[in-house]
């Protein structure tokens, strides 16, 4: 029983429990920081937060070379089976129990328009409860929201947290998100692929062991962390 998961750049997340691989927000192509390319990843699964082009990513073409099953809201699931893509549709405050174990969609402060202008519903996050009792929540793109303390209280050993500012989180709110959250581990995502989110992440690591008792992991993009060994 063992949950890793691996940062590959951007919001891009690959996770593997018990031996089941999932994809985390596949944007690949065109991710001057991805580390692995759409043609080498092969994932049961592809978990996308919104519809924007930086999280969808390459969903289509990984989905339908793979068969994976992509869960993400109603609409964006309506979507990709129009376009032969194997979906599983929920909503925010929603659960499911997968091989894996169980998705709860979390809420995003945010926008979720698709690609080619299509209605992606709203946006989420999620959090993932696997059998081996490894809890993950990946708050995706939003805006710090006082109910993240309700996230929290259904336990969280590591929150992936965006800090590139802009679009999302800032770090000094990235910073209050960890202490409404009070995960055990922190990494931080969505900053440093574009000039406009850059950020001192190493900075951010710093100020999150100070004032909190999470540990925060800085990952280079590939680089993985241990939830549970
Ligand atoms: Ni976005
Ligand atoms: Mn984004």
């Amino acid at each position: 029983m063992a949950t890793r998961l691996r940062w590959l750049g951007h919001s891009c997340l690959w996770i593997e429990s018990d031996g089941i691989k999932l994809l985390v927000d596949p944007f690949l192509t065109g991710n001057p920081k991805a580390v692995v390319s759409a043609e080498e990843v092969d994932p049961d699964f592809i978990c996308v937060s919104h519809g924007h082009g930086d999280h969808v990513g390459d969903t289509i073409a990984i989905a339908q070379r793979t068969g994976a099953t992509v869960i993400c809201n109603y609409e964006i699931s309506q979507w990709l089976e129009g376009k032969n893509v194997k979906a599983h549709g929920m909503q925010h405050g929603g659960a499911f129990h997968f091989p894996f174990g169980r998705i709860k969609l979390t809420l995003a402060f945010h926008g979720s328009v698709l690609p080619d202008g299509a209605n992606g519903g709203n946006p989420c996050g999620f959090h993932w409860f696997f059998k081996d009792g490894s809890t993950v929540y990946d708050a995706a793109d939003t805006g710090l929201f006082g109910d993240m303390a309700l996230i929290g209280e259904e336990g969280v050993d590591l929150a992936l947290l965006p800090i590139g500012d802009n679009y999302t989180m800032g770090p000094e709110d990235a910073l209050r998100a960890v202490k409404l959250i009070r995960p055990k581990m922190v990494v931080p995502i969505h900053f440093g692929t574009f000039g406009m989110i850059d950020q001192d992440a190493a900075a951010w690591g710093r100020g999150v062991a100070a004032q909190t008792s999470a540990i925060p992991h800085i990952l280079q993009p590939g680089e993985w962390v241990t939830i549970r060994g």
